[in-house]
């Protein structure tokens, strides 16, 4: 029968354990056996708070080097133990950032194939928001949240100067794990695995996206072009009913705009969610219409015709004098995307947007002809349930006006 070790290399708050999750999950998921095996985690039973210490992590700590090296032996050995048994796959999750300790793995675990999966995240606003969410952990509760930080950074310092990319290896592939982008390999032939493996990894991974449109603002109802409203009466009841809507369903985390009534849209939906981690993401504000902001679309008709007429011949290309088209909203739409998706990591996910953002995020999952997107048809009062795996594709708008479904 055919086995293989996966072995997870990248520097701290590189995506390594979303990735091992999601290998995890993905393949249980097609019947493949399959456990993850994580230092860290065996890290802090063995050591305890002592190698919370940035200093435990550096290289001429030979006390902590010593014990890491334990800790990874002890885990390679419990991987091993899986795949004697019932196991098919064993992810090692732990940093392997050395040539040296990749040398380890492939030396001592010689009865399967080991697959090394280097993850990249070269993205400073995820890594920072990663390190953040770090701080937040048990492991640092004795710490204040900026020495958690400062502690965090350093630890990561220590990695970096004994990181080196994968390459030497049998095995392997590079992913950049914000992007989903395999950037190079050196494939496992002929495994059942490998391709799915390959697959997962190379596509968006989706399990519960909801796609939400602020609710009404005066400016909806004045027909007038971007700006920073608040909702109206009808948006703030539209607000309402979607929070009734979405009682029991699980929201993990809701990301939102800079923008008023993306803010309002989610206060109603994260009452009763204590949990509920927000992040307001600029990529997601509304197209910048430049020059015409704040303006109705009958007063631009009237005011500057060539804006019209240049939108009505090629909307999707067309830039607002001083702002934006969509074809540039595109980029940056699937760039807050991608961070909201990486920040998630899988758990289920609320983006609270606007028109013509939702257009483009809709459009990434419909695979929709450009000149198509911005007349996607995105009402107020429904909202989109996005699933995205290798194994479910799903979008499903969804009335909410009604009350529970
Ligand atoms: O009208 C509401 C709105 O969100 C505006 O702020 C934005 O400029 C517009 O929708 C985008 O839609 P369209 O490109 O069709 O004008």
């Amino acid at each position: 029968m055919q086995k293989l070790y996966v072995a997870m290399v990248g520097l701290p708050a590189s995506g390594k354990s979303t990735l091992a999750r999601r290998i995890r999950d993905d393949l249980t998921g097609e019947g493949i056996r399959t456990a993850i095996f994580n230092n860290g985690e065996m890290r802090r039973r063995v050591a305890g708070p002592d190698s919370t210490n940035a200093e435990f992590y550096a290289p001429d700590n030979e006390e902590g080097r010593d014990l890491r090296e334990q800790i990874a032996l002890k885990n390679m050995e419990e991987a091993r133990r899986w795949l004697e048994g019932v196991g098919q796959v064993a992810v090692l999750d732990a940093t392997n950032a050395s040539r040296q300790r990749r040398k380890l793995i492939e030396d001592t675990l010689t009865d399967y194939p080991v697959l090394f999966v280097e993850c990249l995240n070269e993205d400073p606003v995820l890594q920072e928001a990663c390190i953040r969410r770090k701080a937040n952990l048990p492991e640092y509760a004795t710490y204040a949240v900026d020495d958690a930080v400062t502690s965090f950074k350093a630890r990561i310092k220590y990695y970096e100067s004994i990181y080196t990319h994968v390459g030497e290896e049998k095995y392997w592939m590079q992913v950049d794990s914000m992007a989903n982008r395999i950037m190079s390999e050196s494939p496992l032939e002929g495994s059942q695995f490998y391709p799915a493996i390959r697959e997962l990894l190379a596509n968006s991974w989706v399990k519960n996206l909801y796609l939400i449109r602020h609710g009404q603002t005066d400016f909806n109802v004045e027909g007038r072009i971007g700006g920073d409203p608040l909702l109206s009466e009808k948006g703030r009841s539209q607000a309402d009913a979607l929070a009734r809507h979405m009682e029991g369903k699980v929201v993990d985390w809701i990301f939102t705009s800079t923008r008023r009534r993306s803010h309002e849209t989610a206060s109603y939906l994260l009452k009763n969610r204590p949990l509920t981690q927000v992040m307001a993401i600029p990529e997601f504000d509304e197209i910048n219409a430049g020059l015409c902001e704040g303006m109705r679309y009958a007063e631009v008709r009237e005011k500057m015709p060539e804006v019209t007429r240049g939108r009505n011949a090629d909307k999707f290309n067309y830039c607002y004098p001083g702002g934006e088209s969509y074809a540039m909203l595109l980029q940056r739409v699937q760039r807050g995307l991608r961070r909201a998706l990486f920040l998630s990591g899988g758990a289920s996910t609320v983006i609270v947007g606007h028109q013509a953002i939702n257009r483009i995020l809709l459009s990434m999952f419909l695979r929709q002809r450009t000149e198509d997107i911005p007349y996607m048809f995105v009402p107020q009062d429904h909202y989109y349930h996005i699933e995205a795996t290798p194994r479910r594709k799903l979008v499903e708008r969804i009335p909410y006006s009604q009350g529970r479904r």
